[in-house]
């Protein structure tokens, strides 16, 4: 199966960058490293990045506006095909526009146990406090500033005596290890069927009376005492493949879909030319564009009486 592509954002030393790529040399490992960018031509980490061949990019955000820089390391994050992101030392605040563009895609590490010590001086501010445990915590980018919801964290003892930067060592240890563990699992649920299932229920469910019941086998989602509009297929006659399958819009759809993108579009056993299946379990899925199938295929099937309270939803 091909591996998650992501960017690593560094400003420093990237040693949480080395960590997520050393890592990821394991044949097992379901992500790959495609970029590491530095919003510091000096950061050490690229150098290291280009030894062990990996891309790299840097551009210093001097002069320039928060947003202007964001979509300059943007355009990079996309040209690099990354899926996700991941914020290794990235000392900059980010843009709303950044940072929407990556909705659950983008994930941080942060040297304290969140939601305490959010921002600069975590160490120092967890001896002040008289704390027992510093640690590390890993978790998903949001607007806020180390904000998002927290995937996982480690503990890390504060030692009498210790000093900020003592204490940061041995943080540091603690964090090499949970980013790229947290980071493996995080890509690697977007493969998980029981993941893919609720994005498909949610997206469907949303629609104006949808439905969910088992249909041979399958959640199926139709409208209330109507047809059909998506079914959701995992493993079906042994067949190894987690889809979704939706109506098509137009008569040759399916066939101009499959010869777009073979990988992802299927003609699925016994709909007919009718439904199109969709891979889900590429790892590479655009959610928002399922959404969008969802709907279309929803259209399909929905009576005159529903589609006229949607195209009155449509005006606002
Ligand atoms: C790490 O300790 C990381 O948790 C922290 O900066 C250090 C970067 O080291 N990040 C933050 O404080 C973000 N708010 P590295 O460049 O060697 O990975």
């Amino acid at each position: 199966m091909a591996k998650a592509k992501v960017a690593v954002l560094i400003s420093g030393r990237g040693s949480n960058m080395a960590a997520l790529l050393y890592a990821a040399k394991a044949a097992d490992c379901p992500y790959e490293i495609v970029l590491v960018a530095a919003n510091d031509p000096d950061a050490a980490g690229l150098t290291l990045a280009a030894a062990e061949g990996i891309p790299t990019f840097a551009h210093s955000h001097k002069g320039l506006k928060r947003a202007e820089f964001d979509q300059i390391i943007d355009a990079q994050l996309r040209r690099a095909g990354a899926h996700f992101v991941a914020l290794a030392g990235y000392m900059r605040l980010l843009s709303p526009e950044f940072v929407a563009g990556w909705d659950n895609r983008m994930l941080n590490i942060h040297p304290s146990l969140l939601p305490l010590y959010k921002g600069l001086d975590t160490h120092q501010r967890a001896i002040d406090a008289g704390d027992s445990h510093a640690g590390c915590s890993v978790h998903v980018v949001t607007a806020e500033l180390d904000d998002g919801p927290v995937l996982a964290q480690t503990p890390v003892a504060i030692l009498p005596g210790d000093t900020p930067d003592s204490l940061a060592a041995r943080i540091l240890i603690a964090e090499h290890q949970l980013y790229s563990r947290t980071l493996a699992e995080f890509v690697g649920r977007e493969r998980h069927p029981d993941w893919l299932l609720n994005q498909v229920r949610e997206a469907a469910l949303a629609l104006p009376q949808a439905d969910e019941i088992v249909s041979h086998g399958m959640p199926c989602f139709g409208i209330v005492k109507g047809k059909k509009f998506a079914y959701f297929t995992r493993n079906h006659h042994g067949d190894g493949i987690t889809a979704l399958l939706v109506k098509a819009t137009a008569p040759d759809e399916q066939a101009m879909l499959i010869e777009s993108d073979a990988e992802r579009y299927y003609r699925p056993a016994y709909f007919g030319d009718e439904w199109v299946g969709i891979r889900l379990d590429l790892g590479d899925t655009d959610w928002d564009h399922i959404a969008g199938r969802l709907r279309a295929s929803w259209l399909q099937v929905a009576p005159k009486k529903l589609l006229g309270l949607m195209d009155i939803a449509d005006q606002f």
